[in-house]
This record gives structure tokens, C-alpha cells and sequence, in this order.
């Protein structure tokens, strides 16, 4: 029996109070806590409890739809020993209801965490500023640092734990997850392309905040619509939905603006021979991504997806551990 199944591996220490950005974590935080999430899924498959947060409370709170999310958080805290349960938008109605500092000090008189998804970043770091509990963001409109531990975790378990200088290519919105993946990327020391039209790339402010990371680390940051150029050398193609959660009625437009970023055989065959495709899910086969391709990398891109529960098992046992 290897030591990654035993218990004794001590929980990661961090600076951070809440996980509200990949960069919330230094380049060797983030190493920890990807290790933990590797040991965490070891003991999970070995059918060994690991109930970490025993009698503790997790409040999980949605205003857009989940599936992952939802569902490997629910499953994570109820793993660690912790009773998870959801509060719908109509129960706390975030910052309408009541000013969002009285929600965080309110739920943090009764719960141990708050993992939220929400639209405005703001809200969620006037929540974490307000609460005396970890905040975990699941998702807001400019980050999804929850998404990359897990896509961190996948590319670690294809590669190896050194991720330094592998290409990450993004395909497609310059949003919430290629903000995230830039982050997480430059922390691991990866050279992290997003391939994206003129019109949709990344925010300024994240991407110049990222650069600054990358210098530290020796990552390269780009930025392009050079599509076919920057899958050249990619150790991992990735892509996510061209219309986001709130953007439906963007659907036409983006559909028009995005028709060329698109991860199919023809880019693959100019990426690495044992390049990988990663989707953060829900996907659309025909839009981001061909239905072949899709399939070629499923088993992939569903433990990408099964990872989420291990590395917000980790992030949660380091938070309120
Ligand atoms: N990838 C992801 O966050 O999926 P859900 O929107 O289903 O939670
Ligand atoms: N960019 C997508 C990610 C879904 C996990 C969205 O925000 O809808």
C-alpha cells in the first residue's frame, strides 16, 4: 500500500481565508492542495472514510444551474462527514432580501462554509469579506477557480505533477474559465494561449494581473485569434460553451463570432502527439467541440469532470478542516 492511501498526510496550510480566485493561492499552495485532492481520491477509491469535517455544516447556494457543481459539492461535504444543504435564490435572494454583509454574518453564525455561484464577482467577495466562514466560489461571471483544481488535477494525472512549460490552449470566450485558467496556468508555470476571436478576449485587468504571475513563475501568457498558431505544441486543448450562463441572448451573435473556434481533429492534428482535450461541461457537440472529438477524449473529460469532487473535497478540508 502506497502512502497516498494512508490518513496521516497532513491538510495543506494557505494563507487565504475563502477560494474566491485561483490566485488566492501561491504557485506552492496550489501544488498542496492538488496533492491533497490526488490523496483524497486515492482514499475514496480505496473505500477509506476520511470524514474530515465531521459535524460541521456547508451552505450551498445557487443562482445559476449546476449540475457538477451542485452535485460533487453535495456529495464532497456529505464524504468529509459535513451536512451539506442548498438555499435557492428564492430563500436568501442575495443583496435584494437584505444587504449581503447581514446574509454572511447571519450564515456564519450557523454554518462552517458558503460555497455560492453567482453573476457578479463582487458580490461574492463582499460575502467572503462579510462572512467569518470560508466562502468558496462555484462560479461567478469572471472566475471559476473551483473548475481548474479539477482540470489542474486531470492534466497532473496525464502528464505528471510538473506541469511547468506544457501549452494550455483555451478555445473559445474569453471568460470566466479562461480567466480562471490563465490563473491557475501561470501558477503551475504552464504557457497558457487563449485562442479567441478579436471581439471576446479575457479582461484586460486579469490578463495583465496574470502576466505579473507568469513573469515569477517563467510562463509565457498570449493572447490571440491566431487559432491553427496556437495549437501548435499544446499539451492540452480546452474549451467551454461559446454562450455562458446569462449570455442566452447572445446565443446568434456568439454563434457567428465563435464559428471558427472550434476543437476538432484538424486543430488537433497540429497540437502534441499526446495532446489531451479537456471541456469543463455542459458541452454543445457541433459548436465548441465536434461530436467525434468529444467522444475521443470522454473518458478523459469525464474523470476531469468526476476530479471536481476530489479537489473541492481538498479545498474544503483546507479551508475548514
Ligand atoms: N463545469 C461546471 O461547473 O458544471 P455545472 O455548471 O454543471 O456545475
Ligand atoms: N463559461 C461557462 C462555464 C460553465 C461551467 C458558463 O459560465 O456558463
Amino acid at each position: 500500500m502506497t502512502q497516498i492511501t494512508k490518513m496521516t498526510v497532513a491538510i495543506p496550510q494557505i494563507k487565504a481565508t475563502s477560494f474566491l480566485t485561483v490566485a488566492d493561492l501561491s504557485s506552492e499552495e496550489l501544488v498542496q492542495v492538488l496533492d491533497y485532492a490526488a490523496h483524497l481520491k486515492a482514499l475514496r477509491k480505496a473505500g477509506t472514510p476520511h470524514p474530515l469535517l465531521q459535524r460541521k455544516a456547508v451552505a450551498m447556494y445557487f443562482e445559476k444551474p449546476s449540475n457538477r457543481t451542485r452535485v460533487s459539492f453535495e456529495v464532497g461535504i456529505f464524504d468529509l462527514g459535513a451536512h451539506p444543504f442548498m438555499l435557492r435564490k428564492e430563500e436568501i435572494n442575495l443583496g435584494v432580501r437584505e444587504t449581503i454583509a447581514d446574509t454572511a454574518r447571519t450564515l456564519s453564525r450557523y454554518v462552517d462554509g458558503i460555497m455560492i455561484r453567482t453573476f457578479a464577482q463582487k458580490d461574492v467577495e463582499e460575502l467572503a469579506e462579510w462572512a467569518t466562514v470560508p466562502v468558496i466560489n462555484g462560479l461567478t461571471d469572471e472566475h471559476h477557480p473551483c473548475q481548474i483544481l479539477a482540470d489542474l488535477q486531470s492534466m497532473r494525472e496525464s502528464f505528471g505533477p510538473d506541469l511547468k512549460g506544457r501549452k494550455l490552449v483555451f478555445v473559445g470566450d474569453g471568460n470566466n474559465m479562461a480567466h480562471s485558467l490563465l490563473e491557475g496556468g501561470a501558477l503551475m508555470g504552464m504557457d497558457v494561449t487563449i485562442a479567441c476571436p478579436a471581439s471576446h478576449q479575457p479582461l484586460p485587468a486579469i490578463v495583465d494581473k496574470v502576466k505579473t504571475m507568469a513573469a515569477q513563475t517563467g510562463s509565457t501568457i498570449e493572447i490571440s485569434d491566431d487559432l491553427e498558431k496556437a495549437a501548435e505544441g499544446a499539451s492540452v486543448l480546452y474549451t467551454d460553451v461559446w454562450a455562458s450562463m446569462g449570455q442566452e441572448s447572445e446565443k446568434a451573435e456568439r454563434e457567428k463570432a465563435f464559428t471558427r473556434f472550434q476543437v476538432n481533429a484538424e486543430l488537433l492534428a497540429r497540437s502534441e502527439s499526446d495532446a489531451i482535450v479537456l471541456h469543463c461541461l455542459p458541452a454543445h457537440r457541433g459548436e465548441e467541440i465536434t461530436a467525434d472529438t468529444f467522444e475521443k477524449y470522454a473518458d478523459i473529460i469525464f474523470n476531469q469532470a468526476e476530479n471536481r469532487l476530489h479537489a473541492q473535497k481538498a479545498i474544503m478540508a483546507v479551508l475548514m478542516g
